[in-house]
């Protein structure tokens, strides 16, 4: 029953929210990947990964959408509860779909239904100012909150493509407050997407809480990516932060177990998978 206790002696216990502040805290890197189903999930678990996110991007790379602005909630839940069977160690992580969270008490309602339907132990959402208030109210809850910065794929129509944000003084600036308010209304975690090496660094040193990058620089505390990007899957043009790490690997758990140790290293990402 008390299976909590039990596993604090385990050799690798589960991973959770304290697991990765003292990550930071240690200057550990923490590895982040996707997963959308339950036999992936116990491969990206075997290989090491920190936390595991059941992205909203399965509406590109399972549904086959050209955005993630189709995905709803339920298709959310389907998908961790699958990942969730095929976890031990990592931290699960899910994504609020577009519009699920534009009122507290829908957002509140929707975070339940993916933590107590689906097993997902911290919800992320696309935030900035216009989202303190959610993520003060599912805090207030003790709903586990990452709130996703810069380039936030949901928005895609009203951005006019994925692009590289941050890049203008006053918008960084604009991104760092965002960051510490998000921080300040209870977010446990940020994530970074698509923003120069320099403003992921700022982010990182002005928050207490883990930052997470995807196309953010080597600066940030730990790094997320696409699996079926780093499985060489995705056709067609990627993102310049993506790698392929199938390259010289005999089955997907040896790449997966490679990009664990890339960024463990530091060595992912390099130089070629950076902004400027
Ligand atoms: O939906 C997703 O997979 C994400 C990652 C790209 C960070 O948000």
């Amino acid at each position: 029953m008390y299976t909590q206790l039990e596993q604090r002696g385990m050799a690798e216990p589960p991973v959770n929210v304290a697991t990765l502040a003292k990550m930071k805290s240690d200057g550990q890197p923490i590895v982040c990947l996707t997963a959308y189903d339950a036999s992936y999930a116990v491969l990206v678990d075997k290989a090491g990964v920190d936390l595991v996110l059941v992205g909203d991007s399965l509406g590109m790379v399972i549904q086959g959408h050209d955005t993630t602005v189709p995905v709803t909630v339920s298709d959310i839940i389907y998908h961790t509860r699958n990942v969730a069977r095929g976890l031990r160690r990592a931290f699960l992580v899910s994504d609020m779909p577009f519009m699920s969270y534009v009122e507290p008490a829908q957002a509140l309602d929707n975070a339940v239904h993916m933590m107590q339907d689906g097993g997902a132990m911290m919800i992320k959402l696309e935030g900035g100012d216009g989202q303190v208030e959610i993520v003060e109210h599912l805090a207030k809850h003790d709903i586990p909150v990452c709130a996703h910065l810069g380039l936030k794929p949901q928005s895609v129509h009203k951005i006019g493509g994925f692009k590289v944000q941050g890049r203008e003084p006053d918008k960084a600036k604009q991104m760092i407050k965002s960051a510490r308010k998000l921080e300040g209304a209870g977010a446990d975690l940020l994530l970074l997407e698509c923003v120069p090496n320099e403003l992921g660094k700022a982010i990182t040193e002005t928050v207490q809480v883990p930052v997470i990058g995807i196309g953010a620089g080597p600066s940030v505390d730990g790094q997320i990516l696409v699996l079926y990007d780093i499985l060489d899957i995705t056709q067609g043009r990627t993102p310049r932060f993506v790698q392929n790490f199938t390259v010289g690997q005999q089955s997907p758990l040896d790449a997966i177990k490679a990009y664990v140790q890339a960024v463990k290293d530091r060595k992912y990402p390099a130089p070629e998978h950076c902004f400027s």
